[in-house]
């Protein structure tokens, strides 16, 4: 039985197929329609949530299965003061995989080694997003057509933004990809990324200014500055808007980049970018459908 809690669970070769059967889905969702029927996925959500937990939810059903679970800690017996590990024993007794975003960095691990049922990590504080990773990689090959060679520019609040941690980790895998880390000094990416790029020799740049880098780039990833991770007010306000996209910084950039967000968006892309042909965003929470559909299949199959 397998459960997922970094990208890095998977093989490349391993995503490359899940990638194929997502696209298939895609193509052929009738196929796959009754592909769950009888399952029941359990969303354990101790964290707000739209995309990662709605989306989840509509996989499984359009598979075929159910869904149960909570969306909100003070619903749960969480604010009880029981441990993850004992509600996911609770929760393999109802259910045939569940999907878990928690607070704490780790908690889908330590309940993954209690669990009689697949566990995904759903994002587990400021550490990992897998299954938002699964949806960017899977947005890149479909629209690029592979996944390698490459300059991906992410900006905003890389220190925060675990999209942005499991993401770089996911890509170092391919070769040729160069990363540019776009943001003001406090929010930089960890050092333990930076040094883990230097180590195996990756290029990468840290600047401030989006405008200088643009012209570079094969994909832009935006990001929001997330608030809930701070310890003060002030310093969010006065990062939050920081960086702006608009349709004038655009003009900068190449006239097949994309403009991936994992979302929600705040004001760190303006509006008036979601017309650009460039803007893939909305197309990437479409994906996370599919590739969602393909996981909760394969981790399932993994049972047998
Ligand atoms: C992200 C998250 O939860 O980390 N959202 C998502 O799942 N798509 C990004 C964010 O909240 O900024």
């Amino acid at each position: 039985m397998r459960h997922l809690m970094s990208p890095l669970d998977f093989t490349p070769e391993e995503l490359d197929r899940l990638f194929d059967l997502a696209n298939d889905i895609e193509h052929n969702p009738a196929k796959y329609a009754h592909a769950c029927d009888g399952k029941i996925l359990a969303t354990c959500f101790y964290e707000p949530s739209t995309r990662t937990r709605l989306s989840f939810e509509s996989a499984m059903i359009r598979l075929g299965g159910r869904v149960l679970g909570f969306s909100d800690a003070a619903s749960s017996s969480a604010s009880k003061g029981e441990s993850v590990s004992d509600t996911i024993r609770i929760i393999s007794c109802y259910a045939d995989i569940c999907a878990m975003r928690h607070p704490k960095e780790g908690a889908p691990m330590v309940a993954s080694e209690k669990s009689h049922i697949p566990v995904i990590n759903a994002g587990d504080g400021g550490h990992q997003h897998p299954t938002q990773t699964l949806t960017d990689l899977l947005t890149i090959r479909s629209l690029k057509g592979r996944l390698h060679s490459f300059t991906i520019g992410l900006c905003g609040d890389l220190k925060f933004g675990r999209t942005v941690h499991s993401l770089i980790g996911a890509l170092i895998r391919y070769a040729n990809v160069q990363f540019v880390f776009i943001s003001p000094e406090e929010l930089r990416v960890p050092d333990y990324i930076t040094e883990l790029l230097r180590e195996k020799n990756i290029p990468f740049r840290e600047v401030i200014r989006l405008e200088e880098v643009m012209p570079d780039l094969d994909l832009l990833y935006m990001t929001r500055v997330q608030k809930e991770r701070f310890f003060n007010e002030e310093d969010y306000v006065r990062l939050k808007d920081f960086y702006i996209l608009n349709a004038a910084k655009l003009e900068l950039a190449r006239k097949d980049m994309l403009v991936l967000h994992p979302l929600p968006r705040v004001n760190e892309i303006s509006v008036e970018v979601d017309e650009d042909p460039r803007a893939a965003y909305f197309k990437q929470a479409q994906y996370g459908v599919y590739v969602r559909m393909a996981l909760i299949l394969t981790l399932l199959e993994s049972c047998r």
